[in-house]
């Protein structure tokens, strides 16, 4: 929306994403692919037989909020859980090879949480789940916050991206809005009740209409202004996938479309939102510029086939 955000103040919030430290909070998860070819069907049960030609393993969930952080070259911390498991050390590599750094916490009662996929001829034909949705030990909880309350002097904001494997408490989050940081939160709808006055969330609109049990024919404004009252918060983004987003702003509510785009891969998204989101908005702009320029870099990375991320020059040069 060029009347929200004009090129100069793009490059002006833009040019200061160097000095951004940013921290995420939240579940951290290993995306693996395995493509091959499928040329018959197993002698031992109907299933086809894929024959291995690629394997690529990359970051996702809170990971990859952290990894588009990194893309825009913020300072990205991380604080998660992960496994004590090879799985565990390859993900600690794969943060510190990104320039992200991990303060992560090793539990030795869940595995590392991993989502494998497998594809031949460009189709899923399963994914397969690694993980634990166990509520976290409170010794685990305690190292969590006590890794935060170690880094938040070096922070300017907060990013918490729940995918609802346990990280994200009403402990942790009750600590993170007692600080003075913003809390920019990727919400999980059933952990709806913990998001009390954080400084903005970011669901879709699946999420948005679950995390209130709203019928289907409430408008989206309606919803929004609900889960604002329920939350006691005064910023909320609905994102409205290929719609783009209802940024709801104090009493305001900005409507902004996207340039309507072949899309080649949506996972991702909402992660490259509220890293965008929270990048902007740490740098200066206020809420519709910040939102807009998240709007600019999501509707980029559906459009890539295997970019999850967007850098600097990238993002300036989507902005008209
Ligand atoms: N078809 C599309 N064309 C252009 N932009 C799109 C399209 N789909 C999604 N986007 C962009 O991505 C943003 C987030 O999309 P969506 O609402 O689907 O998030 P999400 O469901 O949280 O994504 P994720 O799969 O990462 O969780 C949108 O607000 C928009 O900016
Ligand atoms: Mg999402």
């Amino acid at each position: 929306m060029p009347g929200l955000l004009t090129k100069g103040r793009a490059k002006e919030l833009i040019e200061k994403f160097p000095q951004n430290r940013i921290l995420v909070v939240g579940d951290l998860m290993l995306d693996r692919y395995i493509w091959g070819n499928v040329d018959r069907i197993s002698p031992e049960a109907p299933v086809p037989v894929v024959e291995v030609t690629k394997e690529t393993v990359s970051l996702g969930g809170a990971s990859n909020v952290a990894n588009n952080i990194s893309a825009l070259d913020g300072k990205a911390y991380i604080i998660g859980v992960v496994g004590k498991d090879p799985k565990g050390q390859l993900m600690k590599k794969l943060l510190e090879e990104r320039n992200i750094e991990p303060l992560l916490i090793e539990d030795s009662n869940r595995p590392t949480t991993e989502k494998i996929r497998i594809l031949a001829v460009s189709q899923q034909l399963i994914r397969i789940d690694r993980e634990s949705k166990e509520k976290l030990s409170s010794d685990v909880e305690k190292k969590i916050i006590s890794k935060i309350k170690e880094i938040l002097d070096n922070i300017d904001a907060v990013i918490v991206s729940d995918y609802g494997k346990g990280v994200v408490t009403k402990n942790v989050m009750d600590f993170l809005v007692s600080t003075d940081k913003m809390v920019f939160v990727d919400p999980k709808p059933s952990n709806f009740h913990l998001y009390k006055h954080i400084t903005i969330m970011t669901p879709n609109k699946k999420e948005a209409y679950q995390s209130i049990n709203a019928p289907e024919d409430m408008p989206v404004e309606e919803v929004g202004r609900k889960i604002m009252e329920a939350l006691e918060i005064n910023h909320l983004l609905i994102t409205l996938g290929a719609e783009g987003m209802a940024l709801f702003n104090e009493n305001r509510i900005v409507r902004i479309g996207t340039k309507a785009k072949k899309v080649f891969d949506v996972t991702g998204a909402g992660d490259t939102v509220i890293a965008t989101l929270a990048m902007a908005k740490v740098a200066g702009g206020t809420w519709e510029e910040s939102t807009c320029l998240s709007n600019y870099a999501a509707g980029y990375v559906v459009g890539e086939i295997g970019t999850a991320t967007v850098d600097r020059q990238t993002l300036l040069s989507l902005v008209p």
